[in-house]
């Protein structure tokens, strides 16, 4: 525990803030729920397509649409990157090209990412509560939805970064490690 002492006119004489105790590199590691492209942080675990579909229907569903293309959240589907003026969703269109969809599976470049984010972040109203199978499920369910993976995948941390994803090819890659 770290004290500090200021001396503030006209507050109280000492104030105490505490910071708590620096993390070890061991506590931050296992702490780190990073997901990097070529699958490096994915945890065990396993999920398929048809139990993803469930999970879909009860917990993102009102979200993000029947099919994961109708909103009003973010564009889950639609995979050829192109769609026209009277989709229901086009005030998401990229400003610059309007007719470029934003949808995870359009431009996502890489499923891996897919796995970070949903784990993190969704569902919008309780992010971190899905386990990782469920993530793994719900991934496979999302990649099914683009025509990414057949109705029978059931994904993996060894086959989850194996998913070529239409995405990569529309994006410049940065990353210098997997
Ligand atoms: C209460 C509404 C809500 C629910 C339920 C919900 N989402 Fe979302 N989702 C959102 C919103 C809003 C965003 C955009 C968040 C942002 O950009 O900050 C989003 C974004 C996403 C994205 C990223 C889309 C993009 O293009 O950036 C994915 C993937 C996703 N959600 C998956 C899921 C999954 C899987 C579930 C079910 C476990 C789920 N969501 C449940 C509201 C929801």
């Amino acid at each position: 525990m770290m004290t500090f002492a200021f001396a503030l006119p006209g507050l109280a004489d000492e104030l105490e803030i505490n910071l708590g105790t620096l993390a070890t590199e061991a506590e931050l590691h296992s702490r780190s729920i990073s997901i990097f492209p070529g699958g490096r942080g994915l945890p065990p675990g396993s999920g398929g397509v048809g139990e993803g579909a469930e999970l879909y229907r009860a917990r993102c569903r009102t979200c993000h649409g029947e099919t994961g293309s109708e909103g009003p959240a973010s564009r889950l589907s639609g995979s050829d990157g192109w769609m026209s003026f009277s989709d229901p969703l086009r005030i998401v269109r990229i400003q610059k090209n309007p007719l470029l969809v934003m949808s995870v599976g359009a431009q996502w470049p890489y499923a891996t990412s897919i796995f970070d984010y949903v784990r993190r972040a969704m569902p919008h109203t309780a992010p971190k509560s899905l386990t990782n199978d469920e993530v793994y499920a719900l991934t496979a369910y999302i990649l099914y939805l683009n025509e990414l993976v057949s109705e029978d995948a059931i994904l993996t941390k060894e086959n989850l970064p194996g998913v070529e994803m239409p995405g990569r090819a529309r994006t410049v890659d940065v990353w210098q490690e997997e």
